[in-house]
């Protein structure tokens, strides 16, 4: 296949996916309006038997370390919280429509549950405001989306670009956009657009390898400073001193990154406290 004709394929893919489902999209809506209360949104989740039992275990994971689990889903709900509940969703619902269609890697997804609890502590550096913090999780969570296209192409390609770019020191974002004419976070971009995710997730996503390139709306900037890092921070291979130098210096200097020493200690505790909690993962 040439790549025209691989970039039509991708085009093609998109297009036919089916959107997140109707459920899932009306449940965001009924946690997002302030008017909903808690009983309005556990009866709608109860109906779902998958949504009931992910966010059961969801909240008997952070609660495993009190006492008492939650037995009911409002209970449920008020442990995770509605934020979370509604990043959890959008994520389930992403993740199911990708499912039925296309190869879904555990190792992609492991990732992605790194890479969201990395980005959601960065940003808890930079902010106390909760929802920023949480559209960083998210964030984390779905900036990898577009490589599942990618793997329903083939299911080697990934690789094969990814040991490509380590033996030629080409970025794997070139690789791609000379392979498929795309890269896999332009195809996120894309998919995220197709879906109407919000507009810092469309973007985030987007820029998650590029993040200084494309003329930025002032206010995008800490999520695709922290979607992007996060993302370094958990495909690092090289040795610290080695990676601090690849990382873009205006995202070094926006988190007061000016030592190797500082880069060092950040690795540090966000490692330490990943294998203390890591996220539990959802389905
Ligand atoms: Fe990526
Ligand atoms: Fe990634």
């Amino acid at each position: 296949m040439t790549t025209t004709e691989i970039m039509r394929a991708i085009y093609k893919e998109i297009d036919q996916l089916p959107p997140i489902p109707e459920n899932i999209a009306h449940l965001r809506k009924l946690i997002k309006n302030p008017k909903s209360s808690i009983s309005q949104i556990s009866d709608l989740v109860r109906e779902d038997v998958g949504f009931s039992a992910n966010i059961l275990k969801v909240a008997n994971s952070a609660w495993n370390k009190l006492r008492s689990p939650a037995e009911t889903i409002d209970r449920a709900i008020t442990i995770i919280g509605l934020q979370r509940l509604s990043s959890i969703l959008l994520t389930m619902g992403a993740k199911k429509v990708l499912k039925d269609r296309f190869t879904t890697l555990k190792t992609l997804w492991k990732h992605s549950y790194a890479c969201a609890f990395f980005a959601q502590n960065l940003m808890k550096r930079q902010t106390k405001s909760k929802e920023k913090i949480e559209s960083a999780y998210l964030a984390g969570l779905l900036h990898d989306i577009g490589k599942f296209v990618i793997l329903s192409l083939s299911p080697n390609l990934l690789d094969k670009i990814d040991q490509l770019s380590d033996a030629k020191g080409v970025s794997i974002i070139s690789l791609e956009k000379e392979v498929l004419g795309l890269s896999h976070a332009e195809i996120g971009q894309k998919l995220a657009l197709k879906w109407k995710f919000p507009a810092f997730l469309v973007t985030a996503i987007g820029l998650h390898h590029n993040p200084t390139q494309a003329p930025q709306v002032e206010e995008d900037i800490p999520m695709i400073y922290t979607t992007y890092l996060a993302n370094v921070l958990c495909e690092l291979k090289e040795p610290a001193t080695e990676c601090i130098k690849v990382i873009e210096p205006k995202v070094l200097e926006y988190f007061r990154i000016v030592e190797e020493e500082d880069f060092n200690d950040l690795l540090v505790s966000l490692i330490d406290a990943y294998q203390i909690s890591p996220e539990i993962q959802f389905v």
